[in-house]
């Protein structure tokens, strides 16, 4: 599960990104968030990794704060942002042994890097070939790869299809429906208000730092996504 208590962010020069953010994202949950550029959710995103402190508030990984324990926490979460770190020099299958081993996972045969490779939809000629070759969605998946590895119990996701050719980003949303119902929290950050409508199930959008709306799957069938959306945008902030 991911928390958030309140959780605020006023950068050092003085602007309020995020102002106190509550949400729960439960296990079996997929969780779009959504918002314009600059509205909070990489914030969001930041704080719940623990990459950034707080103003005030809280974030928690399966009720654990991040801040009092965040290598505890670290382990509960798998990450896939457009700009995997991943080493240039090391092949795809390298760079996945070395982040499994790093978390722990010393079991895993190159059969085994090479199904989850094939799962993400990789290709194949690219499993032995130096990440350095590879072009922005060849990195994403092997990102992805890497979340799945892990086996973490939530997936945090910063627009995670930017960079996917169609064909990818519609694979990836297969995975994620797997992966939410093998009970995991998912949180997806995004401005793709189609794949929203097609997996969600649970949709929240920010603005200005504030989370403006937050709708189920069924509360959001029942009208029209992206007129919402915009609606929210025109309206000005209370
Ligand atoms: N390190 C920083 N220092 C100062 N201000 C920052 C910093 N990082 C982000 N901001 C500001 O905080 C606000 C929220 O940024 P954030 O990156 O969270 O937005 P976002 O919702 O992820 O936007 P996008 O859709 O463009 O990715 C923006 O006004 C941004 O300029
Ligand atoms: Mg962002």
């Amino acid at each position: 599960m991911l928390q958030t208590i309140e959780l605020t962010k006023r950068y050092e020069d003085g602007l309020l990104a995020l102002d106190a953010l509550s949400l729960e994202i439960r296990p079996g949950e997929i969780f779009f968030l959504l918002g314009a550029n600059g509205a909070g959710k990489t914030t969001t995103i930041n704080l719940l990794l623990n990459f950034i402190e707080p103003t005030s508030g809280k974030a928690l990984i399966n009720g654990i704060d991040v801040m009092e324990q965040p290598l505890e926490t670290k382990k509960h979460v798998a990450f896939v942002s457009e700009n995997v770190m991943l080493y240039g020099n090391f092949t795809a299958r390298q760079n996945l042994d070395f982040f499994a081993r790093l978390g722990g996972k010393t079991h895993l045969a190159k059969s085994d890097y090479y199904n989850v490779m094939r799962r993400v939809g990789l290709q194949e000629e690219a499993f032995e070939r130096k990440l350095k070759t590879f072009s922005k969605g060849m990195r994403q998946k092997v990102g992805l790869a890497i979340a799945i590895i892990k086996d973490a119990s939530n997936i945090v996701m910063d627009e995670p299809t930017t960079g996917l050719d169609p064909k990818s980003a519609a694979e990836l949303m297969q995975i994620l429906l797997r992966l939410r119902d093998a009970g995991k929290a998912i949180l997806m950050c995004t401005h793709d208000l189609f794949r929203a409508k097609t997996v969600a199930d649970r949709v929240g959008i920010m603005k200005e730092g504030r989370l403006v709306m937050l709708r189920t799957r069924e509360e959001f069938l029942q009208d029209d996504l992206e007129r919402i959306y915009l609606n929210y945008m025109q309206e000005a902030v209370l």
